[in-house]
């Protein structure tokens, strides 16, 4: 197996290695330190199963199921497993979906910038994308380095970030796309905490915990957290700070959700986008579960429980 630099701050590509068959011990360790530095994997020419993709990540940590049983409430999945996520714009009769498929429209939301689970209190670490199919153009995914948003911030900033916590809540993106969750799914997903400066134990390097589902900030009022969330995402996902993957059939691309952020780009949904998903879960827990907002709205039902009370006004 081999690594190749493909940028200079971040990413890689892994030549050498088949995933068709569980990874070998000196492999495992070869890909848990390639992913610890370069925290995004590209393999290509890789015509793997869902089967396979499913047995070799599965070597990596505990497979998660509970993205897919919540979008099982959602849409038919016609993969047919709890671990395997249709990443994709197909029906369940395999013909590219309408505008207006549940499927469809829940991975719009894969469009904002975020961590796989940062809004569980069990998150994801890995994540596995798999390519069958791709458009001609866009659909393209694109990855943030939260070590070096970290390591960008001002040292007075980083102080002030230390010392504080955010509510992480998967509904506020939804809210943000004007997607109405059905009653069956409501008070599923509560937010949940998290430092907004937490370390990557693998590297040892401090990562910036920031992404769309980051809706407020302890020790602000609700408006002054978003406005720093959006500010703090914004210089996270400078362009010089972003890998993008466009992708061709038969790519896969492995990446430590503890270290970057990723998006997927916008594409004709009249053309077939056809990936599979597979994450492993993180054995590092949220610091809790809050509170549900008492409606899924924008503004009622914050702030959230946190942990340091907001300041009051200064008039
Ligand atoms: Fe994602």
């Amino acid at each position: 197996m081999r690594v190749v630099p493909l940028g200079e701050r971040f990413a890689a590509e892994v030549l050498d290695l088949d995933l068709t068959r569980p990874p070998t011990a000196a492999e495992h360790d070869a890909v848990v330190d390639a992913v610890d530095r370069y925290a995004v994997l590209v393999l290509r020419d890789q015509r793997i199963s869902a089967e396979q993709q499913t047995a070799w990540l599965s070597g990596f940590g505990p497979l998660d199921s509970e993205v897919q049983r919540y979008f099982n409430r959602l849409a038919a999945n016609r993969l047919g497993s709890d671990v395997v996520t249709d990443i994709s714009n197909v029906d369940a009769r395999s013909d590219v979906a309408a505008r207006l498929d549940r499927q469809t429209i829940m991975n719009i939301g894969n469009a904002f910038w975020h961590s796989d689970g940062s809004h569980y209190h069990h998150p994801f670490r890995y994540s596995m994308l798999a390519a069958v199919a791709v458009p001609a153009l866009g659909g393209e995914t694109e990855f943030a380095d939260l070590r070096a948003a970290h390591d960008r911030l001002d040292a007075r900033t980083r102080g002030f970030l230390s010392a504080r916590t955010g509510a992480f809540w998967s509904a506020y993106n939804r809210i943000r796309l004007g997607i109405i969750d059905p009653p069956q799914t409501h008070g599923l997903y509560p937010p949940v905490e998290w430092p907004l400066i937490r370390r990557h134990p693998g590297s040892g390097r401090d990562v910036l915990w920031v992404g769309q589902p980051l809706c407020q900030v302890s020790g602000l009022s609700v408006p002054e957290g978003r406005a720093l969330a959006s500010d703090l995402l914004e210089q996270a996902t400078e362009r010089e700070n972003v890998h993008v993957h466009r992708w061709a059939a038969g790519d896969v691309v492995l990446w430590d959700n503890r270290s970057v952020l990723h998006r997927g780009r916008r594409f004709d949904l009249a053309h077939r986008r056809e990936l599979r998903r597979v994450g492993t879960k993180d054995d590092v827990a949220s610091l809790g579960v809050l509170d549900m907002p008492s409606r899924t709205d924008l503004n009622d039902g914050f702030p959230l429980r946190l942990r340091g009370a907001p300041e009051p006004l200064r008039t």
